[in-house]
């Protein structure tokens, strides 16, 4: 009797474990312990700018990249979408975005597979444009919180070790990624519930005719990713650089569609849009603005500096593909209208049509309004109804 009842109890009991751990299970899964719920306790802010080519986006990043609380890399999905020439974005979004979610996490085993054997920090991307990878820990030549030229980096850094990237990732409050590889935010909802994450996105639109512009004049070096984009269209005929600015259009309202969609509720408080545009015409409130979001404070020597590489000072060189340009920023925001035709500048309109408008672009209908410079050309985002206020 006394051996039925303790085999009853022991069978009860074990039930009990076995539901409870179901039913964790399950509120586990259903993000039952979410964002602002109960375990959220990331020591860092994880801030993804989010772009597309020539976008302006790596003038934005160098504003996140200098700064001494920063630690920031420049599109890591690059090394992916480099060693996967022949697929697609949609196939490579998942990938890219367990990329992403590693290096936020300082765990940079995730490049073995991209990186030669022995790699050195310089087998990265870009890494002389992040000022994390031009100071100690990485390179002892300067001072963290200096403001570093991407050229006197790249001449007296490159032999770093490639581990000690991960070591000076773990000594920042703060990791800033740039990527022009999302084409929607769908693909990084898990990044938004993962509760050793706390992410700031940063979604960065510029006017496509600009965009078109400046990509006319780069089109070589983004050709392997414009296939990609495209899916292996394979021609190099005139309709590839319209049928580009079309996908990149797309994803500009396709992320902004997702951030802002209301039934969706995941991002919140963590997006916020800049138009290139608002950037330039007042770039340091609009610093500020970002650092806040961000929860980085404005270090004493920015207001300079931010002046400077907005209004043609010497803090880098001009002109090359992929350089921070310092020339004057609002100028050059404004060249398409004196450089594109206007039977492309309607061609892009007509590709671009809902991005022009959901982001306060307006479309030209003459070649005379295109040229007539005091007519301005954005609108301001308010009337557009978005939730742009953060
Ligand atoms: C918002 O998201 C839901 C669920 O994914 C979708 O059905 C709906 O179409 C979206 N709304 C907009 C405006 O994109
Ligand atoms: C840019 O600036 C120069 C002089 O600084 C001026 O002549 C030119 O018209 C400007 N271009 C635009 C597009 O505003
Ligand atoms: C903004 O949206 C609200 C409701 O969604 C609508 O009533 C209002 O007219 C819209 N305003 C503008 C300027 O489009």
């Amino acid at each position: 009797m006394i051996k039925w009842y303790i085999i009853k109890a022991t069978f009860l009991a074990l039930l009990m474990v076995q539901m409870l751990t179901m039913v964790s299970l399950y509120l586990r899964h259903n993000n039952f312990f979410s964002t602002d719920t109960l375990t959220k306790n990331p020591s860092k802010v994880h801030i993804l700018i989010v772009s597309s080519w020539r976008s302006g986006s790596s003038f934005l990043g160098q504003v996140f990249s200098q700064h001494p609380d920063v630690f920031y890399l420049m599109e890591p999905v690059w090394h992916l979408w480099m060693n996967m020439k022949r697929s697609n974005a949609k196939v490579l979004q998942m990938a890219a975005r367990d990329l992403i979610r590693s290096v936020f996490q300082c765990d940079m085993s995730v490049y073995d597979a991209y990186l030669p054997e022995k790699p050195k920090a310089s087998d990265l991307f870009m890494w002389h444009v992040s000022r994390a990878l031009c100071s100690p820990p990485v390179c002892d030549l300067f001072e963290r919180t200096q403001i570093i030229k991407e050229d006197d980096c790249k001449t007296l850094c490159k032999r770093s070790q490639f581990n000690k990237v991960a070591e000076a990732c773990h000594t920042y409050s703060h990791i800033a990624l740039k990527e022009v590889r999302l084409f929607d935010l769908k693909s990084i909802y898990p990044l938004v519930h993962d509760s050793s994450l706390n992410l700031k996105i940063i979604h960065l639109v510029r006017d496509p005719r600009a965009v078109f512009r400046s990509r006319h004049e780069s089109s070589g070096i983004l050709s392997i990713d414009t296939d990609i984009i495209l899916n292996g269209y394979g021609k190099t005929d005139e309709e590839v650089e319209y049928k580009a600015m079309k996908e990149i259009c797309n994803s500009y309202v396709n992320i902004y569609k997702d951030a802002t969609n209301s039934s969706l509720n995941v991002f919140k408080n963590c997006y916020m849009l800049v138009r290139y545009e608002d950037l330039v015409r007042d770039p340091l409130e609009k610093v500020k603005e970002m650092y806040r979001f961000a929860q980085l404070d404005f270090p004493p020597n920015f207001e300079e500096w931010i002046y400077a590489i907005t209004h043609g000072k010497d803090f880098g060189k001009n002109g090359m593909a992929f350089k921070t340009t310092s020339r004057n920023a609002l100028n050059v925001s404004q060249a398409w209208r004196n450089s594109l035709s206007f039977q492309a500048v309607s061609k892009v309109q007509d590709n671009c049509k809902e991005a022009m408008s959901v982001f306060g672009y307006k479309p030209v209908k003459s070649d005379r309004v295109q040229k007539l410079m005091s007519m301005d050309l954005l609108l301001p985002m308010e009337s557009n109804n978005g939730s742009l206020k953060t």
